[in-house]
């Protein structure tokens, strides 16, 4: 008996998506026979799923991706609040999705994506539909996995990004500010921040006083260093919009005209310390290019793993990796939780110690 085996990414794209879907085909051409595999591959995520997009794929489109940045699939945002919603085109898309891979006459189908896709996988499966997730993000926020592959290529695009502005911050007796992606968790902008000697480092789990990060820098420019570079995790935000619900604080920020914390951080900076700030926002360029031989290596396994899982015919579950080992938790175990930095966790520790400031 074939093999019919779906595979789709969702969601933001990220460095190792194609070298996680060559991992799959691979070991799954090795391990089940490549005359009992059919791997058709669902376009722009959870959209072609909907739409009944989809393509056969040959074992030579596996072929040459591993360092390829992005996704040979496509991705599209389908937000899973809206899943179960019918719009104004009318369409069912929990119906359509399962007709789709009815159509398509899948035995399986392989997720690769985060914390929104996780929990559409798992709606899929309470539907009796067999998935497999992979964690992919560069946001490493997934519950119930040590690390998410895309994650340590982004870390080093961030860190080479402040160890750039170190230059510039050093010529001019700069404050600079590096905005890095990272809405709700602060992994990236935390690792980053550490990597390339950040100076002071500012994430969603820690809200900053606006005070402290002012005397941070002074302290710093008394001592003689003629500049700053400072972390910021987009999704930051102060003591007293920790006081706010989400919603309100959004609502507050557009009234003002703001998006993001760092600008508003910079104007604050320069105008209670007297100091030149400027921002830098590297934004999607997080995000692109090859991922790096950690991601290679992780994406492999845990495709290989997916593999065994489908050969195993063990479903409702996504691949993860726990204390060094490649593993599996069940899909209703981690969907719509997400993996935040402990306040006081090791690597904060470390950071403090070593005299990064988080503005707390
Ligand atoms: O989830 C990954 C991520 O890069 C986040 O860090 C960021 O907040 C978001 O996606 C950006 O989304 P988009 O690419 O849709 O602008």
């Amino acid at each position: 008996m074939k093999k019919r085996i779906g595979i789709l990414t969702s969601g933001g794209d990220c460095p190792g998506l194609n070298a996680t879907i060559r991992g799959v085909a691979k070991a799954c051409y090795e391990m089940l026979g490549q005359d009992k595999v059919e791997i058709i591959g669902v376009c722009d995520g959870y959209y072609g799923l909907i739409h009944n997009i989809c393509r056969e794929m040959k074992p030579e489109d596996f072929s040459g991706i591993l360092t390829r940045g992005g996704t040979i699939l496509g991705t599209k945002r389908q937000p899973f609040k809206m899943m179960t919603v019918i719009g104004e085109d009318n369409v069912d898309k929990v119906k359509n999705m399962k007709l789709t891979y009815h159509t398509q006459k899948l035995d399986c189908l392989l997720t690769l994506g985060g914390n929104g896709t996780h929990k559409t996988s798992k709606l899929l499966a309470d539907e009796g539909l067999n998935v497999i997730g992979l964690p992919k993000t560069i946001d490493n926020d997934i519950f119930g996995t040590d690390v998410t592959f895309g994650f340590h290529t982004a870390v080093d695009i961030a860190t080479d990004a402040i160890d750039r502005l170190h230059t510039t911050a050093n010529s001019h007796s700069r404050i600079l500010l590096c905005e890095i992606m990272g809405n709700k968790a602060g992994w990236l902008t935390l690792n980053a921040g550490i990597a390339g000697g950040a100076d002071i480092i500012l994430i969603p789990e820690i809200p900053y006083d606006i005070d402290k990060v002012c005397a941070s820098v002074t302290k710093r420019s008394k001592s003689g260093k003629n500049f700053s570079i400072i972390a910021v995790a987009e999704g930051c935000f102060d003591v007293d919009e920790a006081k706010l619900k989400k919603k309100e604080r959004a609502k507050r920020r557009a009234e003002a005209g703001i998006t993001t914390a760092t600008n508003r951080i910079a104007a604050q900076i320069q105008k209670n310390t007297g100091l030149e700030a400027r921002v830098c926002v590297p934004g999607h360029m997080l995000r692109g290019g090859a991922p790096s031989a950690y991601d290679r290596l992780l994406a492999t396994q845990f495709g290989e793993y997916a593999a065994q899982l489908i050969k195993d015919e063990k479903y409702g579950m996504t691949v993860a990796k726990v204390n060094g080992k490649i593993t599996a938790n069940k899909l209703e175990d981690i969907a719509g939780k997400t993996k935040f930095v402990e306040k006081d966790c090791q690597l904060v520790t470390t950071a403090k110690n070593i005299g990064i400031s988080f503005g707390d």
